[in-house]
């Protein structure tokens, strides 16, 4: 997905954006959790933060003392694009967070996406302009935020669910990812309201079919669930493979 083009900046990023491994049934996802508790050496049920997994854009937004400095794609994971003039016009995403205490400098990552209802508009409207249809959102959203006038994205719909941090300096962070999801609210990131934290693999796998079963009510396209080890020390401890962390899986 998306190799960094020429039109664009490029840009490193300073933390490498991972993948996510998968699995495809419940026999998998118990797998996963033994090899983390065996990891771990952790007998007791392991905690998990259970999401959505949003078929959209991965981006990383980059703010300096408080203000949005640098939007970028995920690209091949280590280098991607810059697309700040078109992020700038997501009318959720805060450029200028004003609560109190926000790190002088800190990375927000999350998928930038079309909500389904707004996909249809727009596919109308590129019709009626004479342009050609998107096949789905997903492409929509990634050809929006590829367009050099910043003007296209402003007219079209999208939207963020921000999951994780990454670069952040002179700042204290939570225990775990269910506090960070805290933090990023506060701060003023839209988060995704299906999120939740469930105590042990048989827990996960019931938000897992619960998600599933509601996938046609949602107003966005998922291509599963998402679970990662609720505590970020533990996910220290398990730590990555080359381009997928050990402590999250998707389903
Ligand atoms: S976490 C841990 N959380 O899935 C490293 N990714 O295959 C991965 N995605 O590039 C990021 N929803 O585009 C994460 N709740 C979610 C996600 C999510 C969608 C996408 C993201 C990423 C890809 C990984």
């Amino acid at each position: 997905r998306g190799a960094p083009g020429s039109e664009f900046k490029q840009v490193q990023h300073t933390i490498p954006m991972l993948s996510l491994d998968k699995v495809f049934d419940a026999e998998g996802l118990q797998q996963f959790d033994s090899r983390i508790r065996k990891l771990l050496a952790i007998e007791e049920p392991i905690e998990y933060s259970c999401e959505p997994k949003i078929d959209g854009v991965a981006v990383s937004l980059l703010f300096r003392d408080g203000l949005l400095e640098r939007a970028a794609t995920r690209g091949d994971g280590v280098v991607g694009e810059d697309i700040t003039h078109n992020v700038r016009t997501i009318r959720s995403i805060p450029l200028k967070i004003t609560s109190a205490s926000v790190p002088s400098l800190f990375e927000v990552r999350g998928e930038i996406f079309l909500p389904r209802s707004g996909f249809a508009r727009v596919n109308e409207l590129a019709e009626q302009s004479g342009g050609k249809r998107f096949v789905n959102p997903r492409n929509a959203a990634a050809g929006t935020l590829r367009q050099l006038d910043p003007r296209i994205a402003a007219g079209r719909p999208l939207q963020i669910f921000c999951y994780s941090l990454g670069v952040v300096e002179n700042f204290e962070l939570p225990a775990t990812l269910g506090e960070i999801f805290t933090l990023l609210t506060d701060w003023g990131f839209p988060v995704n309201p299906e999120l939740s934290v469930a105590r042990g693999i048989d827990a996960c796998l019931d938000y897992c079919n619960e998600l599933l079963a509601r996938r046609p009510a949602l107003d966005y396209e998922i291509d599963g669930a998402v679970l990662k080890v609720n505590r970020l020390g533990l996910q220290e401890n398990l730590g990555a493979r080359s381009r997928t962390p050990r402590w999250a899986m998707a389903f």
